[in-house]
């Protein structure tokens, strides 16, 4: 068996049954601390398809929850393993501070637009969230996996695929039974992808619908897991056995003519750069 889920909350059961420095990569989506099961009255959704029981954290908990369950993870990932962390912006502050009672460091602040933020006239309109994108200390060997050309040939394709702000797509699949707040796979495909290889583990500390477990399964890593609700462990925890797992995505090559096009250019600007050193700079005060 490649997964390991449990039904219970992820401090106790990281405690319980997850070793030191055993984990790859953290890719988890905490509770916000806003009264979460009652969401869907701000949002004006269609619930009746959406798993009951979500478990939220009340605010004057939500603090001391942050720092216990960050210690657990800084505590099971390996030298070297990443964490992202989703969070919206009201208790962002509280993750933030929990981080930074640890021995982890900040690799990258990601924003991620969304494009269904509820509607407001008084004020701006939320439709984003923050990805935290932490990591415990390399050691010797042991150092931060970021494969920055999983699917490209070239830096440039993959520097427009790693810009800071991303677009979080939004799964929408009429009828079928889901988690409350659940991300979509094709965006958690990409951080399993650029920070993890084949064969490591990832773990979820926040299951909800399962989508960090089935998108890691599906590109062959193995998985670890916690969530409270029964009912939504009851109802994704069954299709983890039915993931097909798939071999590596087919690298993109680029377009030949926009490649030779950019090798143009980077030639013109190393030859400016031997230019203006060649050039002796002059002297102001004569
Ligand atoms: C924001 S949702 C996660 C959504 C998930 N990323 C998805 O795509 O479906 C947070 C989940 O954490 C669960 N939860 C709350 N407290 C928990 C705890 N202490 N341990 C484990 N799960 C918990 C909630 O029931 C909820 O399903």
């Amino acid at each position: 068996m490649n997964y390991k889920v449990y039904n219970q909350s992820c401090i106790e059961g990281m405690r319980e049954h997850v070793k030191d420095d055993s984990i790859d990569l953290i890719f988890t989506d905490p509770p916000y601390g806003i009264d979460g099961d009652g969401l869907d009255v701000h949002y004006h959704r269609d619930e009746s398809t959406v798993v009951p029981g979500y478990v939220d954290v009340p605010l004057d908990q939500y603090k001391e929850f942050s720092l216990n369950w960050i210690r657990e993870c800084e505590r099971v990932l390996r030298p070297g393993g990443s964490i992202y962390i989703v969070s919206g912006y009201t208790n962002l502050h509280h993750i933030l501070n929990a981080l930074h009672e640890t021995d982890l460091e900040e690799v990258n602040h990601l924003i991620a637009k969304y494009t269904f933020g509820v509607n407001a006239t008084k004020k701006w309109i939320s439709s984003h969230y923050h990805i935290l994108f932490w990591q415990k200390p390399d050691k010797g060997s042991q150092k931060r996996t970021f494969n920055h050309l999983y699917k490209w040939f070239d830096n440039k394709d993959s520097y427009n695929d790693r810009l800071s702000v991303q677009d979080m797509p939004r799964d929408y699949k009429p009828g079928q039974i889901k988690n409350k707040n659940q991300l979509s796979e094709d965006f958690i495909e990409k951080f399993i992808m650029y920070s993890s290889n084949r064969g490591d583990t990832v773990l979820d500390c926040f299951g909800g619908g399962f989508t960090t477990a089935r998108t890691a399964l599906r590109y062959g890593r193995k998985f670890v897991g916690f969530e409270l609700n029964k009912n939504a462990y009851d109802a994704f925890v069954p299709g983890l056995a039915d993931v097909e797992i798939l071999p590596d995505p087919e690298k993109i090559t680029v377009d030949p003519v926009e490649l030779a096009k950019r090798q143009r250019m980077r030639e013109g600007w190393r030859k400016d750069r031997a230019k203006r050193k060649q050039q002796t700079s002059p002297n102001l005060f004569e």
